[in-house]
C-alpha cells in the first residue's frame, strides 16, 4: 500500500512535472505563436476596405480593384445596361436574388445601391473562373444575335446579365456576389465596408 502510494505520489509528481514543463515550453512557444497570428501590416492591407473614385469612370465602362485578394468590378452602367435587365428578367435562374449573393440594401431590381454603378466580385460561381466582359450586345458580342449585354464565363460557359444574374441552364449555380460596399460621396464608394449593412 505505501508503496502503491509512493508511486502514486510519484507518478502524480511525474505528472505534475511534466505539465509544469508542458505549461513552461507552452508559453514558450505561445508567444512566437501568437505573434505569427498577428496580421501584419501587408495582410491588413489586403484585406482593407478599398475606396473607389467613380468620377474616372466613364459611362458604360467598368474598373476591377482587388479587394481580399479578390477582383471587384466597378461598372458605370447606361441606361440602356439598366434598361436590358428587364430583357434579362424572364431568362436568368435567380431573377431577385432570392438566394441572397447581396447585401439586404442591394436586394433589388438592378441589385445595386444605385441603378447606374454595380459592384460585384468578378468570379464565377460555379468553379471560380474570372468571367470576361461581353458588354457589346447582339452578333458582334460573339455570345448571340440576341445577347443584351453581360458577362460570359471563358471556362465552362456560363452567362450572367449586367446584374450579375446568371441565365437559366448553366453551370453556375448562383448570381455573381455583390460585396458589401457604401458611398462615401456622390463620387466615391468604399467596398468592404457598409455601415447600412453592419
Ligand atoms: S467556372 Fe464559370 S462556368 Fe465553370
Amino acid at each position: 500500500m505505501a508503496s502503491e502510494q509512493k508511486v502514486d505520489c510519484g507518478r502524480r509528481r511525474l505528472i505534475v512535472a511534466t505539465a509544469a514543463v508542458g505549461g513552461v515550453a507552452g508559453v514558450v512557444t505561445a508567444a512566437p505563436f501568437v505573434a505569427s497570428m498577428m496580421p501584419s501590416e501587408r495582410a491588413k492591407a489586403a484585406g482593407a476596405p478599398v475606396e473607389v473614385d467613380l468620377s474616372k469612370l466613364a459611362l458604360g465602362e467598368m474598373l476591377t480593384v482587388a479587394w481580399r485578394g479578390q477582383p471587384v468590378w466597378v461598372i458605370n452602367r447606361t441606361p440602356e445596361m439598366i434598361a436590358s435587365l428587364k430583357v434579362t428578367d424572364p431568362l436568368v435562374s435567380d431573377p431577385h436574388s432570392d438566394k441572397l449573393q447581396q447585401p439586404a440594401y442591394c436586394k433589388n431590381e438592378t441589385r445595386s445601391i444605385k441603378p447606374e454603378f454595380f459592384v460585384a466580385v468578378g468570379i464565377c460561381t460555379h468553379l471560380g473562373c474570372s468571367p470576361s466582359e461581353k458588354f457589346e450586345t447582339g452578333a458582334a458580342s460573339g455570345v448571340g444575335p440576341n445577347w443584351p449585354g453581360g458577362f460570359l464565363c471563358p471556362c465552362h460557359g456560363s452567362t450572367f446579365d449586367l446584374a450579375g444574374r446568371v441565365y437559366k441552364d448553366k453551370p453556375a449555380p448562383l448570381n455573381l456576389v455583390v460585396p458589401p460596399y457604401m458611398y462615401l460621396s456622390d463620387n466615391k464608394i468604399v467596398i468592404g465596408e457598409d455601415k447600412k449593412g453592419a
